[in-house]
């Protein structure tokens, strides 16, 4: 219950280029699984400053790593890089930074978290849940038409219109506070099915970004990567599904080039200079990775270096 298997483990070693002495930051702590996997490679010198937004994860990792001096844990939402590189005095110093985006085993798995539409539970949803707004509160108050519009922006759900018209009508009869119930409600709005993935998946993936704010959160985070990166320090991301990936894949190809402004002119300020090389292609989990952990199958990782200014 409360494992989380880290994806792509070995993959992100190398594309961090882990070594002894380093210093990394772990944007998404989870359980520790790429934490523990840096603090193997990182020596005696090394240091590791990991953060999460939920509580309960940064609880479960004080006591797995009750006793590790080279690793700092930081409950923090992850828009907050920079003040986090700043208060570890890193700023500009980590020879990389990882993002694996989404949710971990333990908060779909834990009924009470409200993520899951398979364990019944309140519809809450939130990853911080002492602050913000439950989806079961969004869902109560938000305007149909804003409902169907985190639908299909976030869920890309064809049927968003038919769910928002489902949901409001439901929500006349009762309140809708049960991850279930708001299952079963999707469930009788979608007319078709898509092999292999539940009527209520998009749905779900979508309140729960709008829930968490999570593309907010993204973009605030990997503008930060640039200035808590050291020269050459690596930058890797890994997204479960597309409109994550486009927002990191966006991302690198706006700052592997320097500013358009500045396009045939012979001088380019340092500050339009290109900030990021791209590493490689996108890099996925490989058959036997996914065999073993289904929930690495939609994983997608994308790396860049920090270019020295
Ligand atoms: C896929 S899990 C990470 C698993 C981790 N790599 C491991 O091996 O155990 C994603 C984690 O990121 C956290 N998270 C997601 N968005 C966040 C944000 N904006 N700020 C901080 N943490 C966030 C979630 O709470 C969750 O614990």
């Amino acid at each position: 219950m409360e494992q989380h298997t880290p994806v792509l483990r070995s993959e992100v070693l190398a594309a961090l280029e882990v070594r002894a002495g380093g210093r990394y930051l772990d944007a998404t702590f989870g359980r520790g699984g790429h934490t523990a996997a840096m603090l193997e490679r990182i020596g005696k010198e090394g240091r590791v400053v990991a953060i999460d937004r939920d509580p309960e994860a940064i609880r479960a990792g004080r006591e797995r790593f009750a006793t590790e001096g080279r690793l700092m844990l930081i409950q923090s939402p992850f828009s907050r890089l920079r003040e986090v590189a700043t208060s570890a005095d890193l700023l500009g110093g980590f020879d990389g930074v990882l993002f694996d985006l989404g949710v971990s085993s333990p908060q779909l798995d834990t009924a009470e978290r409200g993520f899951s539409f398979v364990h019944d539970g309140p519809l809450d949803m939130r990853m911080d849940n002492r602050i913000g707004t439950t989806a079961a509160e969004f869902i109560a108050r938000a305007p149909e038409e804003e409902i169907a519009r985190v639908i299909r922006d976030y869920g890309e759900e064809r049927y968003a219109k038919r769910i928002a018209h489902r949901i409001a009508f439901a929500r006349r009869e009762h309140t809708i506070e049960r991850t279930a119930q708001l299952a079963e409600i999707v469930a009788a709005a979608v007319p078709t099915r898509e092999p292999g993935k539940h009527p209520a998946t998009r749905t779900f993936q979508a309140l729960r970004i709008h829930v968490n704010q999570e593309f907010v959160e993204l973009d605030a985070a990997l503008d930060a990567s640039l200035v808590v990166l050291a020269p050459h320090g690596r930058l890797c991301v890994i997204s479960f599904h597309s409109l994550e990936d486009a927002l990191a894949k966006r991302f690198i190809e706006k700052h592997s080039r320097e500013d358009p402004v500045y396009a045939g002119l012979p001088q380019v300020p340092p500050h339009a200079r290109a900030k990021l090389r791209r590493i490689g292609r996108t890099v996925h989990p490989s058959a036997e990775e996914v065999a073993a952990n289904p929930r690495a199958r939609s994983a997608m990782m994308r790396v860049a270096e920090r270019l020295a200014a």
